[in-house]
This record gives structure tokens, C-alpha cells and sequence, in this order.
């Protein structure tokens, strides 16, 4: 009992106004400040919609200047960090080393934060979007028993990630341009998506007044989970796990056997009820990755296409509007790319920050913020009298 509307996972609760991000999941439409994700996927860069979900509007040529001249500015970790990643496991997986350490930036940037004054929060949103490549970059290459890679802040973002990652001492690299784009532009497909469970756990995290280092570190923690982020992950592993097309229909079957826990990961959106927008982008961009790296008749590629096919066409997946989201393709992207399963969901974390940091700004700079306390419907027991542990 009680005078509260029950909505276990909030299906149907406003938790905020915002002006960021809008999504039509009936019409499968996803917009930025106004914006069309395909619009700016196919004709923008990465840090042109970072400065548009935080700032409200597109940059002129020379606010854009000064921007990724910021954005680079902030790309170096404080060495002592390097020191922190030693005390994570050698095969830690490289989500829990992002919780670790960017919570651990909470602590380089703590009292010098005032989030009352507008410019410091835009100081720590700019540290946070240079700062997160080099982070997972570095949990990478931890992970990898390699030694980390230094920025380079002559590359454009997507490259310099790419270089922290691939590069080695030893050898020289170049990044390959396609490659960079089509990075740039899974970064541009992740970087907000309103208030789902990661942005909402950074918002409620935030609304105490916290520090932002730490609420992005509980966002990430939130995103870890297979039914958000770390989907991608299970998605690639369950295209590895079918194989082969003709093991297609038992994976189907699996997934609308009510006594199977088995999904279609990679499948399904709760906002979605259409074609997922992003995922029609991710679609394409997998096809000039693996075009530009003359991968042909890829063997994952083939079982993803087959599986979509069918479960489009399938009456359960019809009737219940399931489509291919953001993560059904990014998965064969991501490792044509070079990137091992377990760094999926970190590049997503990577692409996200910008996104919880914007819902953050707008929530703390929001006149109507308060902190954010659900209430609960009690179903415990009633009052009763404590018995000593020799009467129980
Ligand atoms: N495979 C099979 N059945 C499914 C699937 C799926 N992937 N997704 C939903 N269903 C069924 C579900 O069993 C339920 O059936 P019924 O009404 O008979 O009980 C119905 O569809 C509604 O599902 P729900 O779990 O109530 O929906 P939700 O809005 O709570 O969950 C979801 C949304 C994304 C967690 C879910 O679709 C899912 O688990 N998908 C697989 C994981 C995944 O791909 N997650 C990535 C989401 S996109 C990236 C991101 O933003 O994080």
C-alpha cells in the first residue's frame, strides 16, 4: 500500500525534462539536439557531436577549433595513475579496470571541482571526453601485457585512439583512414541515447552532488550488464557460438521458448519498437570495414545477416516488435577492427561518456533538480518485537 505509482523499471516515469536527445522507438527515429543520427553519423565527426550534445548547437569552424584544441589538451593521464593499474589482476577484464580507474580520477580531480561554477564543469566535462580513449586505452594494453601507448594530439580523436591501442615501441604504425572513420563513427552512434539505465544511474548519482569522475565511474558500472553495454559482447559471442547458418533455426527456437532464459542478444529495445536507426548505420559501417580489410564472405557476417532475416520474418519477433538494436552488428565491426570481446563494451563506455556528462550538466544546471529518491510499495513484515537470540 501506499500513495505512490508502482513502475518497476520505469516504463512509463518521466525522470527529468531534457533537450539533448529525442527517440520515436515507434518510428524507429533518433535525434540529437533536433539532429538525425544518420545525418550526423554520415556527414559530421565524433567531437562535432560532442560539442553538440554539451553545447546545444553545431560549432562554427572556429568554435570547433578551439574545442578539439581542448579536448586535446586534456588527453594525458597523471602518471601516478600508471601505477594504479597495477594493482588489478593481469587478466582483469577491461570493464572492471574502467570502474577502478576512472573512479580513481575522482581522486586527481576531487576538491579542485566546484560543480556550483558553470566553466569547472565544463573544465571536467572536457578533462572527461579527452581523457576516457586514453583510459581505455590503457586498460587495453594492461589487459594485453603490452606497455601503454602515450597520446598524440596531432591525431584526430578516433585516430589517436586507434594509436594508443595498435601501436607498439617497436614498430611503426599508421592508422588506417577508413578504419578511423568507421571508429569515429561507432563512437557517433553510442554518444547518448536519453535516459537509459547508465545515464539515469549517473543522473541519480549526481543529483546528490557528487562528484562527476565518480558518476560517470557508476555509469559505467551500469552499462557493464548484458541486457545494456555489455550486449555487443554477448551478441558477438553468440554469432561464434551458432557458427554456422544451419544451426540458425535451434537458436531461434531457444529464444521464444518461454522455459529457455535464452534472447537474441543484440535483439530488442525497450524504447524501439522499429528498426533501431543506429543499427542500420552499424550495418553499413561493418561492411566497409571488412571491405577495406578484403574480408570476404565473413562467417559471422553471414550467420548475423541469415539470423536478422529470419527473426524478421518470424511471427514471435513480429509480434512483439523485436528488431536488430545498435549492438547486433557492432560486435563483427569491432573485431574486424582488431578489438578483443571484452574491449566492446568498453569502447561503448568510451563513446557514452559524452553523453552522461551532458545529462549530468543539464541536470545540475536544471532549476527544478532535486536529489533523486524513488520511493518503494513495502511488502515486508509488519512491526513486530525483538525476540533474544535464546527465544528464537
Ligand atoms: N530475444 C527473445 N525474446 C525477447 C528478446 C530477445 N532479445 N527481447 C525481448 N524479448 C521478449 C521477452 O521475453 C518478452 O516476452 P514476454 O512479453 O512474452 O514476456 C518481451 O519480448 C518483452 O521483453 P522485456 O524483457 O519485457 O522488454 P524490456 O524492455 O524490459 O527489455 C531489452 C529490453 C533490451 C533488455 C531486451 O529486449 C533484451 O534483453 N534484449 C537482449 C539484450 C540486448 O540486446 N540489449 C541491448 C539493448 S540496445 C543497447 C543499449 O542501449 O544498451
Amino acid at each position: 500500500t501506499g500513495a505512490f505509482t508502482f513502475d518497476p523499471g520505469f516504463t512509463s516515469t518521466a525522470s527529468c525534462e531534457s533537450q539533448i536527445t529525442y527517440i520515436d522507438g515507434e518510428k524507429g527515429v533518433l535525434l540529437h539536439r533536433g539532429y538525425p543520427i544518420e545525418q550526423l553519423a554520415e556527414e559530421g565527426h565524433y567531437l562535432e557531436t560532442c560539442y553538440l550534445l554539451l553545447y546545444g548547437e553545431l560549432p562554427t569552424a572556429r568554435e570547433m577549433e578551439d574545442f578539439e584544441y581542448r579536448v586535446t589538451h586534456h588527453t594525458m593521464i597523471h602518471e601516478q595513475m600508471s601505477r594504479f593499474y597495477s594493482g588489478f589482476r593481469r587478466d582483469a577484464h577491461p570493464m572492471a579496470v574502467m570502474v577502478g580507474s576512472v573512479g580513481a580520477l575522482s581522486a586527481f580531480y576531487h576538491d579542485s571541482i566546484d560543480i556550483s561554477d558553470p566553466h569547472q564543469r565544463m573544465v571536467a566535462s572536457l578533462r572527461m571526453i579527452a581523457k576516457m580513449p586514453t583510459l581505455a586505452a590503457m586498460a587495453y594494453k594492461y589487459h594485453i601485457g603490452q606497455p601503454f601507448v602515450y597520446p598524440r594530439n596531432e591525431l584526430s580523436y578516433a585516430e589517436n585512439f586507434l594509436h594508443m591501442c595498435f601501436s607498439v615501441p617497436c614498430e611503426p604504425y599508421k592508422v588506417n583512414p577508413v578504419l578511423a572513420r568507421a571508429m569515429d563513427r561507432i563512437f557517433i552512434l553510442h554518444a547518448d541515447h536519453e535516459q537509459n539505465a547508465s545515464t539515469s544511474t549517473v543522473r541519480l548519482a549526481g543529483s546528490s552532488g557528487a562528484n562527476p569522475f565518480a558518476c560517470i565511474a557508476a555509469g559505467i558500472a551500469c552499462l557493464w550488464g548484458p541486457a545494456h553495454g555489455g550486449a555487443n559482447e554477448a551478441a558477438l559471442n553468440m554469432l561464434m557460438e551458432i557458427g554456422t547458418k544451419d544451426r540458425i533455426p535451434e537458436y531461434i527456437a531457444r529464444a521464444k521458448d518461454k522455459n529457455d532464459p535464452f534472447r537474441l542478444m543484440g535483439f530488442g529495445h525497450r524504447v524501439y519498437k522499429n528498426y533501431d536507426p543506429r543499427a542500420k548505420i552499424m550495418q553499413q559501417t561493418c561492411h566497409e570495414v571488412l571491405d577495406e580489410l578484403g574480408i570476404k564472405d565473413d562467417p559471422l557476417l553471414e550467420v548475423a545477416m541469415e539470423l536478422e532475416h529470419i527473426a524478421l520474418h518470424d511471427e514471435y519477433f513480429v509480434e512483439k516488435k523485436l528488431y536488430p538494436n545498435v549492438d547486433f552488428y557492432s560486435g563483427i565491426t569491432l573485431k574486424a577492427l582488431g578489438f578483443p570481446t571484452n574491449m566492446f563494451t568498453v569502447l561503448f563506455a568510451l563513446a557514452r561518456t559524452v553523453g552522461w556528462i551532458a545529462q549530468w550538466k543539464e541536470m545540475i544546471e536544471d532549476p527544478h533538480q532535486r536529489i533523486g529518491r524513488p520511493r518503494q510499495l513495502y511488502t515486508g513484515a509488519p512491526q513486530r518485537d525483538y525476540v533474544a537470540v535464546e527465544k528464537r
